[in-house]
């Protein structure tokens, strides 16, 4: 695993930028892992910067998304497909044909999920799969538990995490009790996984994710049996480390 610690946050944002501009112009075409969250914002601000500076092209370049809430519209503010339309897509040059998030009105959230594995199968893989962590160590949504889930899935939410996101909505009441993720499989057969961590809450879950036991209990922790890991954090995120 290779480990960067910065000063803060944009510092931590620009970092990881790099490693994706390097990626999209060393591999025009490559298939982009992207995560939501509010760790990315800065790095997808930087990426859109040097866009708009004629710096990288993404003309050719595929995303996959991790996560999306079950029952959301595309067009609902809270929506992941929202997220990046607006925190990414809609300002640079990527083909809307090329991005790919789970469609959270799909009748039949199991079969969306089938339909999205061959989705990422058909483009051959995900080149970077971008990941934040959350308090309790979930990656996407795989939140903890007793055995790593595999391929995209459809999960029940736990409280922790519909507490967490119910700043985001007008109610508690509204936060969505399901989503679709890709699996911890998914996940790991990415040829480069680019974990952010940002912030003094984070630390103890960095400490616990890559220095503690794998478990499916923190299941960001399985990340230290890939090979080909990158973890970019600001100091106060990589303090415990
Ligand atoms: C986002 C996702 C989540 C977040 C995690 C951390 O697509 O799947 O696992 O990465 O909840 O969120 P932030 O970055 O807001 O701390």
């Amino acid at each position: 695993m290779r480990t960067y610690i910065t000063e803060d946050y944009q510092a931590m944002s620009r970092r990881a930028a790099h490693i994706i501009a390097a990626q999209v112009h060393l591999n025009p075409a490559c298939v982009l892992g992207l995560a939501t969250g509010s760790t990315p914002i800065g790095m997808y601000k930087q990426l859109i910067e040097w866009y708009k500076a004629g710096d990288l092209d993404f003309s050719q370049v595929k995303s996959v998304n991790l996560d999306e809430y079950a029952g959301l519209a595309p067009t609902h503010d809270q929506s992941y497909r929202y997220f990046m339309q607006t925190n990414l897509f809609d300002h640079i040059n990527i083909d809307p044909a090329n991005t790919n998030v789970p469609s959270g009105l799909a009748a039949d959230p199991a079969a969306e999920c089938r339909r999205y594995n061959q989705v990422i199968r058909d483009l051959g893989g995900i080149d970077v799969q971008v990941l934040g962590m959350g308090h309790n160590g979930h990656i996407g949504f795989n939140e903890p538990g007793d055995a790593f889930e595999l391929e995209t899935h459809v999960v029940d939410l736990q409280e922790s995490t519909i507490n967490a996101n119910a700043r985001f909505f007008a109610s508690r009441d509204d936060v969505p009790r399901q989503a679709m993720t890709m699996g911890i499989k998914s996940i790991m057969l990415a040829r480069q996984i680019l974990v952010v961590v940002s912030g003094e809450d984070k630390a103890d879950i960095v400490k616990a994710a890559f220095t503690g036991p794998v478990t499916p209990h923190v299941p960001a922790s399985i990340l230290q049996m890939h090979p080909n890991v990158v973890l970019v954090g600001d100091k106060a995120a990589m303090s415990k480390l």
